[in-house]
């Protein structure tokens, strides 16, 4: 076990709630290979389960999104858990602790951004045989299946912006679309990488201005963008913290391409205004493209804090919301298919652009915030009704990664897995629910003796 100093970032009453409870850092690297085992591991499952998130090294940060990046990783095989290994990413950021971050990411010399300069922070992502941790702002880093850095990775010098931490990985193909944002021109540019890791077109795509696109969607035929009104802001950037404020005055679009096209081929559709950090899939239905994902009515009016509130209005939370865009007539049509407030969406990967029945997400609503936490599985054939998995009072789970069942024949035959933090014991476990029955009690839990704090996104990366 690696240990570093543990750095005084105030009393529990002093800290905001990013560094609270189990938002708060941890400053040591374990490796942990007695796990206790509740319930039965699937011996199909082999391979590892890893999850980013911001872990301050210096124990504070401005803003949730801002701390260095912190993998936690969890390798399973032959019905057995192996070990649980936490590591932060190295990134210059991690080296550099006592540096501004615009310090080491500007670029005076080329006048722009350094885009090494990264924390590393938010997903995982395996693709073309590798393993990366992605922050939007930056180039991925390659980090090893044992959750250790290998470094920086440009795609053979051919990346020459941030790439998101929201890159799409056909279902089909295993071409690898993705983009980078910018609040200097060109502020979004276009990727495409093949299912060997190679980039083999960058687009430059007009948009309205220097808007935060935190995800992207794609279908089988076409790339989606989400140009909506959360706008760079220099004043906020030269104050520190995160420079990003809604603006009335933005319009909120929709752009679809093909996903081999160029900007001339976007088609853009304006919606209600709102803000989506999170879709949860897209797909062609006939003439239209179908996008479903978690909107907020609007984000950071006054600043981009985000507020945590015991007493939130229900319609301040993320829902699960339909948008339809006809590619013959132009028309747009939206709905709200739930008013549970949920985020942290998910499908199985083999479906990513293509219809999909099923969505997995993290409820922030009923049982979602308060005394205990809860999955939420979306059946939208059967009007987005949901099905919910209770953890018991005190446990917070996160975003559920569904992994297939070895022979399955149902969209929902397989897995979900997420870290769940057991305020009881103040202590983490890995569950593995069942995703067709996912009301019912867990089918495995692997027990961490310490706590995983809460994080972002992760995924399940298979040995096949
Ligand atoms: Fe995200």
């Amino acid at each position: 076990m690696t240990t570093t100093e543990t750095p005084d970032s105030g009393t529990e009453e002093e800290k905001p709630w990013h560094l609270s409870g189990n938002n708060a850092p941890i400053f040591d690297e374990a490796t942990v290979t007695e796990l206790e085992v509740k319930g039965s591991i699937p011996t199909e499952l082999k391979g590892r389960y890893f999850r980013n998130g911001a872990n301050p090294q210096s124990g504070t940060s401005d803003h949730w999104f801002l701390g260095d990046g912190m993998v936690h990783g969890v390798e399973l095989s032959d019905g057995k858990a192996n070990w649980y290994r936490n590591r932060y990413v190295r990134t210059p950021m991690f080296d550099n602790p006592d540096k501004d971050r615009m310090e080491l990411y500007l670029d005076m010399e080329k006048m722009g951004f350094n885009y090494e300069v990264s924390v590393a922070n938010t997903a995982v992502l395996g693709h073309g045989g590798k393993i990366y941790a992605l922050e939007e702002g930056s180039f991925p880093y390659e980090i090893s299946k044992e959750v250790d850095t290998i470094g920086c990775h440009d795609y053979d010098g051919k990346l020459l912006t941030a790439m998101t931490a929201h890159p799409k990985v056909c279902g089909e193909t295993g071409e690898l679309l993705m983009f980078g944002y910018s609040s200097l021109e060109p502020y979004l540019v276009y990727h495409r990488v093949n299912a060997a890791g190679e980039l083999v077109q960058s687009e430059e795509i007009t948009v309205g201005g220097p808007t935060m696109m935190h995800d992207f969607t794609v279908t089988r035929n076409h790339s989606i963008f989400l140009d909506l009104p959360a706008i760079f802001d220099m004043e906020m950037a030269m104050a520190g913290g995160m420079p990003i404020r809604w603006s009335d005055d933005y319009p909120s679009r929709f752009g679809v391409m093909p996903r081999a096209g160029t900007d001339a081929d976007v088609k853009w559709f304006e919606v209600d205004p709102c803000y989506v950090f999170h879709t949860l899939n897209s797909y062609e239905d006939g003439d239209d493209v179908v996008v479903n994902g978690c909107r907020l009515r609007e984000i950071w009016r006054e600043s981009s804090e985000i507020a945590v509130s015991d007493d939130p209005d229900p319609a301040d939370a993320p829902m699960m919301w339909e948008w339809r865009f006809n590619m013959k007539t132009g028309a747009v049509s939206e709905r709200q298919i739930d008013d549970r407030g949920t985020e942290f969406p998910r499908v199985p990967d083999s479906l990513v652009g293509l219809q999909n029945r099923y969505g997995y997400c993290l409820s922030m609503g009923d049982g979602g915030v308060g005394e205990s936490g809860a999955n939420v599985k979306y059946d939208l054939a059967n009007g987005g009704s949901a099905e919910i998995h209770n953890y018991p009072t005190g446990h917070f789970p996160g975003e559920p990664s569904f992994v297939p069942a070895a022979g399955a024949t149902n969209e929902d035959d397989g897995y979900l897995m997420t870290y769940v933090y057991a305020g009881d014991t103040d202590t983490s476990y890995l569950v593995i629910l069942d995703a067709s029955n996912v009301s019912a009690d867990p089918i495995a839990e692997i027990h961490i003796p310490r706590r995983v704090p809460t994080g972002f996104h992760g995924t399940w990366i298979g040995d096949s």
